[in-house]
């Protein structure tokens, strides 16, 4: 696979080719979105709900990150890596979220950080352009804010709420933010907006007016079985596949089925005759 790069989604924008993006945590998921060609993986902290069992992402910080990051890349040397900016990593100060985003480029070899919120956070968008940190947008349904929106809502349902996702949208752009995710819009909303940006515009449930599908991959191989937002689509049901797997492998054992000859080391007849016999007299 040939290294996706900003310039890659660009084009890919601009001769209307859709762009596909998943989330991944850990090698092995790595190894196969590239495997399978996918052009984005982006480490996010819905890590803390799919791999960690908690109940929001607030809890996932900069140190649980990026050693997950880190693994990511390895098996997947060609994507489109994003790290995300977890809760309070870029809040407090712009310096302190060029000294976090830094540590996902420098650290994971990231080719771009994400960070929630509109205009709330430009300036912190522009500092990080200015500190050659190439920022994706996040906008809509953005789940650290989850206190404030009173759970996870879709966002975007009317014409104020939705004007206020254009506007910053375009705010974004105008920071200098290299990519933008919608997320839990309606489609009117995923359709303006893509239309009006020249930077990629990604949807997870904006519709399918956006320039690309982001989707959790633990949602969409049925891995996460808490709740299912709308816009998911899955399109297998893997935890149902392995607790079937799991359970032929407990009958087995029981049944003495498991380990057979071919799973077994081999001796020479004689050094297995000798320590029997050995063995027998002890
Ligand atoms: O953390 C995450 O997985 C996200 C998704 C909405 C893509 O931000």
């Amino acid at each position: 696979m040939k290294k996706v790069t900003i310039h890659t989604l660009l084009e890919k924008k601009r001769d209307r080719q859709k762009i596909t993006w998943l989330t991944g945590y850990d090698y092995p998921m790595a190894q196969m979105e590239e495997k399978a060609g996918i052009d984005i993986i982006l480490v996010g902290d819905s890590m803390g709900m799919t791999v960690y069992g908690w109940d929001s992402t607030l809890p996932v910080t900069m140190d649980l990150l990026i050693p997950h990051t880190k693994a990511v890349r390895k098996g997947a040397p060609n994507v489109f890596l994003i790290g995300d900016m977890p809760y309070m990593s870029y809040q407090v100060s712009t310096q302190e979220a060029v000294r976090n985003a830094g540590r996902f480029m420098a650290e994971c070899a990231c080719d771009a950080v994400k960070l929630e919120g509109g205009r709330e956070v430009i300036d912190t968008v522009k500092a990080l352009v200015k500190a050659t940190i190439p920022t994706v947008g996040h906008l809509g349904l953005t789940p650290q804010s989850i206190a404030m929106f009173g759970g996870f809502k879709a966002q975007g349902r009317d014409v104020d709420a939705a004007t206020r996702i254009i506007e910053d949208a375009q705010a974004m752009e105008e920071a200098g933010a290299c990519m933008i995710l919608l997320e839990a819009v309606p489609p009117e909303v995923g359709k303006i907006v893509t239309e009006r940006a020249k930077v990629p515009i990604l949807g997870i449930g904006a519709g399918p007016h956006v320039d690309g599908q982001c989707l959790i991959v633990h949602d969409m191989l049925g891995m996460f079985e808490a709740f299912t937002p709308k816009f998911v689509k899955k399109y297998t049901n893997i935890s149902q596949q392995i607790v079937e797997a799991l359970k032929v492998f407990i009958e087995d054992v029981n049944k003495g089925g498991f380990p057979g000859p071919e799973h077994c080391y081999k001796m020479p007849e004689e050094d297995a005759q000798k320590l029997e016999e050995i063995f027998r007299e002890k």
